[in-house]
């Protein structure tokens, strides 16, 4: 087992460094953001993430994991220094490395030892090369380092359990020293499989970045089926099943919804797309699949506008569920935005509810109103509009709504409700690609 240091606390920083103490690692999470360490070191954890807390707490009690803001004597005290700031899109679409490059000066300002030197957070391919080329220039050869690309495949909403079980551990080196220390530190993952896959630097850093294209590509194709599905009368939910079966398909990431949001999917397709046009790489399904996400989006302001008599205007809408995908809190590039301001724009009024993230969208929209519960938010408006897949939209009382709602429409974003029971229930209702019942 290795001392570890970990800088960023956010999504991933924290999930990784709780996973690594949670494999018998000595790991310190480090954070320029001192009320941020003095949160986690109360006990409070700043994200919501099923299953983090008990973690947290499990590790800081067996004195395994650590929060600091003292970066430069964490670092001196590992021998493993794993970089997973934020990576923010620029205007040009390309990543923002600043918070990388900050982070390696504080490396780099106390390399006292070996260390293997790692990225985590989601960098342009060719990132790690200049990252070893700043340093060797820094010190020549007299500094001992070896890096590392070590992309995460976390989902918001599921991180600790994509961490603890991962289907694949990328481990990009050119060092056989530095490989193996990576090994020590995910070695527990031996016990059920053995998930480690060793590259070249560039090549994982093009693993990362060609995963969650191609997820987010066949999210914009299955909308677009479903979209199409509603026009010739097929139904995208037998669609997606029986595409599910073929063993080249899979039957995951086929659900067709608002569109993609997130802070990775929009912000890596827009990176990658920046470095092939750099590189002029003609990349035609990444361009697709970042259009029709866009078109995906506008088309659920659409439907709604065209389900309700007489549009949007002058009418009360209640949109269930706020952030860019059930059980998180994040709303970064969230579907719901996009809806919001369609709705406002057309001189409609929103009643917003969501189980965790009413605060976090209070941020951007502060002339909308936001309720604790479902009930109090339909109470007395034109349409309702399903946004996210909570279980708790999945199991409403659509009897009691229709008796507490203004008018009787409804739009099921996610697909989640029961056709009949809406029918029975007298909702005029539109989804996404299926045949109305
Ligand atoms: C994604 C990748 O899945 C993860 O591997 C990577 O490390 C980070 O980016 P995340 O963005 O947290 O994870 O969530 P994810 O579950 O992938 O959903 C992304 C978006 O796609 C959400 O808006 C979600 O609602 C949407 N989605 C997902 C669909 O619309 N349909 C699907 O079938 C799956």
């Amino acid at each position: 087992m290795k001392n570890i240091t970990i800088i960023g606390t956010g999504y991933v920083g924290l999930v990784t460094g709780v996973g690594l103490s949670e494999f018998g690692n000595k790991v310190i999470c480090v954070d320029i953001n001192q009320s941020k360490i003095n949160d986690l070191n109360a006990g409070k954890v700043p994200i919501y993430e099923p299953g983090l807390l008990d973690l947290i707490r499990k590790n800081v009690n067996s004195e395994r994991l650590f929060f600091s803001s003292d970066i430069a004597s964490s670092i001196k005290e590992s021998e493993v220094i794993i970089i997973a700031v934020g990576t923010p899109q620029s205007k040009n679409g390309s990543a923002d490395l600043k918070y990388v490059f900050d982070a390696l000066d504080s490396i780099s300002e106390n390399l006292n030892s070996y260390k293997v030197i790692v990225t985590k957070s989601t960098v342009p391919i060719g990132t790690g090369e200049k990252i070893i080329t700043k340093l060797k220039k820094k010190y020549e050869d007299n500094i001992d380092f070896d890096y590392v690309s070590n992309p995460e495949f976390l989902r918001e909403g599921s991180a600790v359990k994509d961490f603890l079980w991962p289907d694949r551990v990328i481990i990009g080196t050119n060092n056989e020293k530095a490989l193996q220390i990576m090994r020590d530190i995910y070695r527990p993952l031996y016990i059920n499989k053995n998930p480690i896959q060793r590259a070249a630097v560039e090549t994982s850093e093009m693993i990362k970045y060609a995963s969650n294209s191609f997820l987010a590509l066949k999210i914009s194709f299955i909308n677009e089926i479903a979209n199409l599905c509603e026009s010739v009368g097929a139904d995208v939910h037998d669609v997606a099943i029986a595409m599910g079966k073929d063993g080249r398909i899979s039957d995951k990431f086929l659900h067709p919804g608002p569109g993609f949001g997130g802070s990775c999917f929009p912000k890596d397709l827009e990176a990658l797309l920046s470095l092939s046009k750099e590189h002029s790489v003609t990349m035609e399904t990444l361009q697709a699949a970042i259009k029709a996400n866009r078109n995906q989006k506008e088309r659920i302001g659409e439907k709604l506008d065209r389900l309700v008599s007489g549009g949007i205007k002058g009418k009360k809408i209640a949109i269930l569920g706020l952030t860019f995908k059930a059980n998180t809190d994040d709303v970064r590039e969230s579907s719901t935005i996009d809806l919001i301001k369609f709705i406002l724009n057309q001189g409609g009024f929103v009643n917003a509810y969501d189980p965790i993230a009413n605060e976090s969208m209070a941020k951007i929209f502060n002339d909308i109103h936001y309720f604790d519960n479902v009930y109090d938010a339909i109470c007395e408006v034109d349409a309702l509009v399903i946004m996210t897949e909570w279980n708790e939209f999945r199991a409403l009382d659509l009897n009691r709504i229709k008796k507490s709602m203004r008018n009787n429409y409804v739009l099921d974003t996610r697909n989640i409700l029961n056709m009949k029971e809406l029918s029975e229930q007298g909702f005029v209702y539109d989804n996404i690609g299926r045949i109305k019942i």
